[in-house]
């Protein structure tokens, strides 16, 4: 499974990258609006740091021609754009036009049903964003979606990648790669909970200490603690 961030934060994307954790990076106008900078250069710095890796940028348009032109533009602030388009009947003829016409590819979000799912993927989007979290906010179960959404595109053998959104804890990644989603994209403190467990930390630092208890070779590999 594909981990992408959804952040509008640099250092938050550097850090991923250097994990090696890196595979895309999903963004939003709320995200962009904690920046506190002007969108263009915020996003045009998010699409270089990530580079290659694929960054989900929201138009802001509601009609078609504004969401099909606000995407165009989009395009030209990297090779690594990808054009994210509310999942609205605007929005599903704007990506089929993006998709076919312009050969963009188009991440729709807001998706909270496996119909809209498969608007999104008859529309040839690149990617489909169900909102996991915050179905499950409201007494829904996100994860059931995943599971409709990703049995209806093996059905029909459509190329649309399910891409999990509203993540909110890591067991919504795990649940999420057990059913074969393709990318989950999460906060950057999600990302960083998948590293820990208590009986890590508590085993290395026994490890540490009992090394200490070892004698030491005269040239051999020496504790740095
Ligand atoms: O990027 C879209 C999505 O991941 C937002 O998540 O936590 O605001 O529901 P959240």
């Amino acid at each position: 499974m594909k981990f992408f961030l959804d952040t509008a934060m640099i250092e938050e994307i550097k850090q991923a990258k250097a994990w090696g954790m890196l595979d895309g990076v999903t963004t939003n106008p709320t995200l962009a609006s904690k920046t506190g900078k002007p969108f263009e250069d915020v996003a045009k710095e998010i699409l270089r740091v990530s580079a290659p890796a694929p960054v989900s940028l929201e138009v802001i348009s509601t009609d078609i021609e504004g969401m099909v032109e606000e995407g165009k533009k989009l395009v030209k602030w990297g090779a690594n754009v990808v054009v994210k388009i509310p999942m609205t009947e605007a929005g599903i003829a704007a990506t089929q036009i993006l998709t076919r016409e312009h050969k963009i590819k188009v991440n729709v979000t807001l998706i909270f049903s496996a119909n809209q799912a498969l608007l999104a993927a008859k529309a040839g989007a690149a990617y489909a964003s169900p909102f996991i979290g915050r179905l499950d906010d409201i007494g829904q179960n996100g994860m059931a979606l995943i599971a409709d959404v990703l049995t209806i595109y093996r059905n029909y053998q459509l190329p649309t990648e399910v891409l999990v959104a509203s993540v909110r804890h890591p067991m919504h990644v795990v649940e999420a790669a057990k059913l074969g989603a393709h990318v989950s994209t999460m906060p950057f403190g999600v990302l960083r909970q998948l590293f820990k467990h208590p009986l890590t930390d508590k085993g290395l630092a026994a490890f540490l200490e009992d090394w200490k208890k070892v004698p030491q070779q005269k040239e051999g590999i020496k504790s740095k603690v």
